[in-house]
């Protein structure tokens, strides 16, 4: 470790950051790429010190392995959302499509689920889409970034909406969706935190918190062919109403839930009936 190197993690730990030496690696890691080095992490220490969240600061995410472009405007790709992508992987796998294999990421936000899938399926179109301009450049930015031009299209509008009259129905292999999940109550008050730094869509679900859910069970389904997949991100604790919701919704079978680390319940999965 050179000199500004030290000085970096120095200045994190005095001023008692949660994981210094994390940070630490991450702002040397990102700036070391740039002509002046040590100017760019006094940059970015300066933004981190003042309270940014590390990924605005260094511009970078990674998201199921894949280094990506992270910025105000879209929602920090979590940890958790790595449940649903690694799910819905699995689940695609097993579908065996040999040919144009069809996704939709609805709620796409940076991008990130649509780029990792496509990266893990060659053969995979997808269609990425979200209702704000900030997570629509975000995450046009990083299909770009990843050179995926050629099979992720990131389109914008109220959820399925941007993606009507391009004959898209019947014919998607698999759906998933990270939809904003906390009740409007709730980011009113212990998670208002949540909104200083990221953008209230990509938090606020309505007065339960699955009002997206509801509405994309029931936009979404007529895009699905038979067999398809559609897989969901929910809150901790919200698996007895997203059971409710299926059942209710007909036209769909075979629930499952993947969970977290602690056994929590955090990604529902379920098919298409057949006709
Ligand atoms: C929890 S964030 C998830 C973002 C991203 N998929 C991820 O995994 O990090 C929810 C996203 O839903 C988007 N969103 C909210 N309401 C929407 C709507 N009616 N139509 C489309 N997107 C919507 C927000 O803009 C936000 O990007």
């Amino acid at each position: 470790m050179n000199d500004w190197q030290r000085n970096v993690l120095d200045a994190l730990v005095q001023a008692g950051l949660e994981e210094p030496q994390k940070d630490a690696d991450r702002i040397i890691e990102v700036a070391s790429e740039s002509e002046n080095p040590s100017e760019a992490a006094r940059e970015m220490l300066e933004r981190r010190l003042r309270g940014e969240l590390l990924e605005y600061v260094i511009g970078r995410v990674r998201f199921m392995d894949i280094e990506m472009l992270a910025e105000p405007g879209a929602l920090i790709p979590r940890l958790e959302t790595e449940i649903l992508g690694r799910g819905a992987e699995s689940r695609i796998r097993a579908l065996g499509v040999d040919g144009e294999l069809r996704i939709i990421d609805m709620c796409c936000g940076a991008g990130n689920l649509a780029c990792a899938l496509a990266i893990r399926f060659p053969n995979a179109r997808v269609w990425a889409s979200d209702l704000t301009d900030g997570c629509v450049r975000v995450a046009r930015k990083n299909v770009q970034y990843l050179a995926l031009q050629e099979r992720v299209k990131v389109w914008q509008g109220d959820l399925f909406s941007s993606l009507e009259g391009q004959d898209l129905e019947a014919t998607i292999h698999a759906i998933v969706c990270n939809p904003p999940y906390i009740s409007t109550g709730r980011l009113d008050k212990d998670r208002a935190h949540l909104l200083e730094h990221e953008p209230v869509e990509a938090f606020d679900g309505g007065p339960y918190g699955l009002t997206i859910h509801q509405r994309v069970i029931k936009e979404g389904l007529p895009f699905l062919r038979s067999g398809g997949i559609l897989g969901f991100e929910f809150g901790v604790g919200q698996e007895r109403q997203i059971e409710l919701l299926f059942r209710r919704a007909k036209g769909m079978d075979s629930l499952e839930f993947d969970c977290d680390a602690d056994g929590l319940p955090r990604a529902a999965f379920t098919r298409k009936k057949g006709e």
